[in-house]
Formats: structure tokens, C-alpha cells, sequence
């Protein structure tokens, strides 16, 4: 299959790597050159360090050898299946999806990575809403084996299965989940997260105090605040705010702690700093 994996920033590389570790012919693009350097170098580590485990059967260069890294999406024309992972703004995928009508096949299928934005509300700019859902890959996309599949209300059943196939394929378990906020992992992590932030506000105990207490109590790999960092205090943030918005439930209101560390540009392991020093 030809696959294009449009943004090639934190999701896209490993999107991109997921596929041509699949045997997929992979475009990966986006507008930014550097963007698309650091996508080479961190593909390249990432299969140099899964060739060492014994984790994949071919040679990183076989694989890397199936991806083309261009910043022209034209590239993409005629692929089987788009992966849009763009950064989470609607008018910016508004314009790529509307790109990608024009570059598509009938019947190629479109998905999104977003993490908060309706499904239903992007199939409205899609010419064939039926091959449209969101494909929502977590962090790193090379390691983590779960894919929430969303469906939209004019999603097919046949492009639902054919990517429960293909995720299948792929070596990751898919679920299949409705176009609610959050989906099912952010929806069940954002109300952890945010107690957590609010025990540390409170003085309850000690960051590293709280971490732990999940962690060796709870039998969680990461604390709730290092996992907060992990994801981007702005992201956190974000998805915070959107189901707190949809939902209107206090349990998802993004804490002040939160809010005024974003503000100060303390974004977790990207800016070296969130509630650890990097
Ligand atoms: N970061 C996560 O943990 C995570 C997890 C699951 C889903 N997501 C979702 O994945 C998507 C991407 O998130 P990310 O964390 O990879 O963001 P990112 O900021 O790391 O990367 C986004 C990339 O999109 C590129 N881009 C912007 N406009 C473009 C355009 N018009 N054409 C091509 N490229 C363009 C940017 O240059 C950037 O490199 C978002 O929808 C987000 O909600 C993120």
C-alpha cells in the first residue's frame, strides 16, 4: 500500500515508521525542513534501537528505504490511506484535509490523528465522509500497541474494519470507539492527571510523593505528574479545557497550578522543565 502521514512532528515520524515497518510505501511530510531532518534522525534511532533488541526482522536501512521525506504533499497523490497528524488546529486541517480531497483516490481512506477535535465535525470537509475516522495512535507510536479507531456518524462499516485490519497488521490492537471528547484514554487519563496536579496544589505530599503513590500503589509504569510532563503540559492543558468545555463536569476543570506553568513557557520534557527538571 502507498500511505501519506501529513505533519512529521512528535506523532508523525513514528506514524510513518509504524507503516514502513509494515511493508507500506510511506510519504511523510511537512512544511518545515528541519522538521523533516529531525524525523530522519529519530526514525533512524528508533529502528537502530529495535534492530538491536531483535525487534524487527529486516535492517533499518530496508525499512527506512520505504520512506520518502518530502515537504511536497503533492508526493501523497493516489496514496491508500492518509494519516493526517498536523498540529491541533481546525483551520489548519480544514485546509489539509481539503488538500487531500484533491490527491485522493475514491476510495482511499482518510484518518486523522487528533486527540480532541470532533470527527464528525472534520468529515465535513471531506468529499467521501464515509472513508473518513480518526486513527488515534498513542505516544510513541512505535512502542505503544493501542490504536483508538473513531467513528464518525457517516463512517462505513467496510473503512472501519479495513483499518481494524490494517492496525491489526501493523502489530497493534485496535478498539473502536465513538466520536466522543477524549475518547476513552484521554477521557479516563485527564481526571487522574488533574487529581494529581490538584493533590500537589494542595500540599497533600510531595511530587515525587504522589508519583509514587501511583506507581508502586496503583501499579501505573509512569507517575500521573511525570506522565503529564511526558505528554506536554500544553497538551495536557488543552485536552483539559476541551472536555471540560464538552462535558461541562468539574472533574476535567484544568488546574490554575496547570494553567500558570504553561503560561510561563514550562511545558514538561520538551522546554526541559514541568513539574521535574530535565
Ligand atoms: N503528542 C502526543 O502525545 C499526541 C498523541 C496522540 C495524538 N496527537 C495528535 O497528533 C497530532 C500531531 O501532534 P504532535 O504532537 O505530533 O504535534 P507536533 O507539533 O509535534 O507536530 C505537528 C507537525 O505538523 C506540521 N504541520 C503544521 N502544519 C502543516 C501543514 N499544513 N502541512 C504539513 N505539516 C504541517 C508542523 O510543522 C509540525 O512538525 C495532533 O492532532 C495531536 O492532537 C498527539
Amino acid at each position: 500500500m502507498k500511505v501519506t502521514v501529513i505533519g512529521a512532528g512528535t506523532m508523525g515520524n513514528g506514524i510513518a515508521q509504524v507503516f514502513a515497518q509494515g511493508g507500506n510505501e510511506v510519504v511523510l511530510t511537512d512544511i518545515v525542513e528541519p522538521v523533516l531532518e529531525k524525523a530522519r534522525d529519530t526514525i533512524a534511532n528508533s529502528l537502530e534501537r529495535l534492530s538491536k533488541k531483535g525487534l524487527i526482522s529486516e535492517t533499518p536501512d530496508q525499512v527506512k528505504r520505504r520512506i520518502t521525506f518530502t515537504k511536497s504533499i503533492d508526493d501523497g497523490a493516489g496514496s491508500d490511506i492518509y494519516v493526517e497528524a498536523i498540529v491541533e488546529k481546525v483551520e489548519l486541517k480544514k485546509d489539509i484535509l481539503q488538500k487531500i480531497n484533491e490527491m485522493a483516490n475514491e476510495d482511499s481512506i482518510i484518518a486523522t490523528n487528533t486527540s480532541s477535535i470532533s470527527i464528525n465535525y472534520l468529515s465535513g470537509f471531506v468529499k467521501h465522509p464515509e472513508n473518513f475516522l480518526g486513527m488515534h495512535f498513542f505516544n510513541p507510536p512505535p512502542v505503544m500497541k493501542l490504536i483508538e479507531i473513531v467513528t464518525g456518524v457517516r463512517t462505513s462499516k467496510k473503512a472501519v474494519e479495513k483499518i481494524q485490519e490494517i492496525s491489526k497488521d501493523l502489530g497493534k490492537e485496535p478498539v473502536v470507539v465513538k466520536d466522543y471528547p477524549g475518547f476513552v484514554a484521554n477521557r479516563v487519563l485527564m481526571p487522574l492527571l488533574r487529581e494529581a496536579i490538584v493533590a500537589y496544589e494542595e500540599g497533600v505530599a510531595s511530587k515525587e510523593d504522589i508519583d509514587k503513590t501511583v506507581k508502586l500503589g496503583l501499579n501505573h509504569p509512569m507517575g500521573p505528574l511525570e506522565l503529564a510532563d511526558f505528554v506536554g503540559l500544553d497538551v495536557t492543558y488543552d485536552v483539559m479545557k476541551v472536555l471540560y468545555d464538552e462535558f461541562g463536569d468539574p472533574r476535567y476543570k484544568p488546574p490554575i497550578t496547570l494553567r500558570n506553568m504553561v503560561n510561563a513557557g514550562l511545558l514538561g520534557r520538551k522546554t526541559g522543565e514541568g513539574f521535574y527538571k530535565y
